[in-house]
């Protein structure tokens, strides 16, 4: 099976899962990235059934809408059922890197809205420890240089993602060669660095449930 047909059946297990909570008020929580983009074309074949969405980004708030799927801002829509997103990374506790795709704010806000979490991914995504791929963090723009020489000082060598600004016309930087030991307390160290908006560590707010992609299958994890 190539990558993308274990995407696609991460996707559709989900979206199953999805599907057996439906209830009238039910509102979906939609990720950003090449797997979420495979869950939304599974919602798309029960566009009729939905009562609505949040999405993580502009561009998968798009994608929906293209489907004719509702979309509704969070404000204005309570708590969130079920929130189904990919992951850059994932340990066997279910914390995750996420936003190689730069939606990590928004993909922060809206798992933490939601009643569950769950994280759909392809097996070369599981990691013993996290940080091989390179941390986002999204920082108010001024604040980049100031950001990146505290990052320095926890350890971390952090490089501005160039041409990018985030759907919160924020920058990022992407922290390579870390070793991720202990991911809730890196997680809180750089949100206390003044400019920082978010980090791509879902430690705090892990996934409630792993859907993994394998040759052998799709495997179901929980912490
Ligand atoms: C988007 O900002 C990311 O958090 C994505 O969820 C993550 O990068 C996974 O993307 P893929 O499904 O494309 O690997």
């Amino acid at each position: 099976m190539t990558k993308d047909e274990l995407k696609r059946a991460v996707a559709r297990a989900a979206f199953e899962h999805v599907e057996s909570l439906l209830e009238n008020d039910t509102i979906v929580g939609v990720g950003t990235g090449s797997t979420a983009n495979f869950f939304i074309e599974e919602l798309g074949k029960i566009s009729h059934k939905l009562n609505g969405t949040v999405a993580s980004s502009d561009e998968s708030a798009r994608r929906l809408q293209e489907h004719n799927i509702p979309v509704f801002d969070l404000n204005s829509v309570g708590e969130v059922s079920v929130y189904v997103d990919g992951a850059d990374e994932t340990n066997d506790h279910l914390q995750l890197i996420k936003g190689g795709g730069g939606a990590l704010t928004r993909e922060k806000i809206i798992a933490a809205a939601s009643k569950e979490f769950v994280c759909i991914a392809d097996d070369s995504k599981l990691v013993k420890t996290l940080g091989k791929f390179p941390l986002p963090v999204e920082v108010i723009p001024m604040a980049r240089s100031y950001v990146a020489r505290q990052i320095v000082k926890l350890g971390g060598d952090p490089v501005y993602r160039e041409n990018c600004v985030t759907d919160n016309s924020n920058h990022i930087l992407d922290i390579f060669n870390l070793e991720i030991l202990d991911p809730m307390k890196l997680e809180y160290d750089l949100n206390q660095i003044t400019g920082v908006v978010a980090n791509g560590l879902f430690a705090n707010r892990r996934a409630d449930r792993l859907l993994l992609g394998t040759r052998a299958g799709i495997k179901t994890l929980t912490p």
